[in-house]
């Protein structure tokens, strides 16, 4: 039986013992039946974002406001950890007691859960995990999980950068690459990172510099800016996401340097993630991001999906894989292909 119709079955019992069966529970005892009923009726939802560091991230947190309204059913208790673990934490512990029906979780980093999720369970409330992952030890502390397959989004941008250098005959040893990181220990950044190491070593890339830049555009410009300085080589900017590159763009500029496709002719190329900025998009669309690996942000209606399908008593699928997009202006590539997959380029 799902969890808010036992509640109610708790309640009305509770109300027999109370008031005697057959009576109204109260002197306004409909009006106190209708209450009840209809705060019941409700799925109540504890939602724990991680922050607000990207666009990404804002149009994530606008998606799950806009899907679990109260006209659809739901109360929702949305709390914004501020990029720091110990208040997700805080907030899951507060929607136990609470007693919400489901929580849902866009977790900072993937370690460090197993003890909340552990008090979670204990409680019998499922936690569904959205975006980025839990590296928990028993993967039946939550129910489940929907996000982007972020490995393969790095894979996809380095398929992008190989079959556009190669077209332009640059050998590999001269793309002298730095990374500029996501939030160190969170999924996007692991997977991201992974996608363009492993790329560098299979193809004899020079890849000089991993340093994070948060997600952010602050961090992006501080990080570039400190990447010039320490070396005059660079040529590929991989950027684990747009805010990042907006911010690397503007201190390439600022030193006096061009961002765009022709490292040929001392450009430097800027490569990225995400396709939800407005700046970054028109920035691909001039061709000063050469390619964008989409990562959707609108998770509401596919986590109201699992939490629909909870409801019913069914079993969703465990891992979630949102399909997505590779935009780039650039004529030259038209696809890419990622372990026997095509993906066509299409226009920012
Ligand atoms: O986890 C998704 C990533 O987090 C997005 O790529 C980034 O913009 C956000 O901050």
């Amino acid at each position: 039986m799902k969890k808010s119709l036992l509640k109610l079955v708790e309640m009305l019992l509770l109300i027999c013992l109370v008031a005697g069966c057959g009576k109204s529970a109260a002197p306004d005892g409909g009006a106190m039946d209708e209450s009840i009923s209809k705060a019941d009726s409700y799925i109540t939802v504890g939602f724990s974002q991680l922050g607000a560091e990207s666009d990404w991230r804002s149009a994530n947190t606008e998606s799950m406001l806009s899907t679990f309204t109260e006209d659809k059913g739901y109360s929702l208790i949305y709390k914004n950890g501020q990029q720091k673990q110990a208040n997700q934490i805080t907030a899951i512990r507060m929607f136990i007691q609470q007693d919400v029906d489901y929580i849902v979780l866009a977790p900072a980093t993937e370690d460090g859960w197993d003890s909340v999720l552990s008090e979670a369970r204990d409680a019998k409330i499922p936690v569904i995990v959205v975006d980025r992952r839990v590296n928990a030890a028993d993967k039946n502390l939550y129910s489940c999980w929907v996000g982007s397959d972020f490995e393969l989004e790095g894979k996809k941008v380095s398929a992008w950068i190989k079959a556009y250098t190669e077209q332009k005959g640059i050998d590999p040893s001269d793309l002298h690459i730095v990374n500029i990181q996501g939030s160190i220990g969170s999924t996007a950044q692991i997977g991201r990172t992974r996608g363009l190491a492993n790329a560098a070593r299979e193809y004899g890339w020079d890849l000089m510099a991993e340093v994070s830049g948060d997600f952010t555009e602050t961090k992006g410009r501080e990080v570039m800016g400190a990447l010039l300085k320490r070396f005059n080589n660079i040529n590929v900017v991989y950027c684990e996401n747009d805010n990042e590159a907006i911010g690397a763009i503007d201190a390439i500029e600022s030193a006096g340097k061009k961002v765009g496709p022709d490292i040929a002719n001392g450009e430097i190329m800027v490569v990225s993630f995400d396709g939800v900025n407005e700046q970054a998009l028109s920035y691909a669309r001039e061709g000063k991001i050469s390619c964008i690996a989409e990562c959707n942000p609108l998770h509401g209606p596919r986590v109201e999906a699992l939490i629909q399908a909870l409801e019913k008593g069914n079993s969703p699928d465990k891992y979630n894989y949102v399909d997505e997009k590779i935009f780039s202006s650039i004529a030259d590539v038209k696809s890419i292909t990622v372990g026997n997959i095509e993906y066509q380029v299409e226009m920012p």
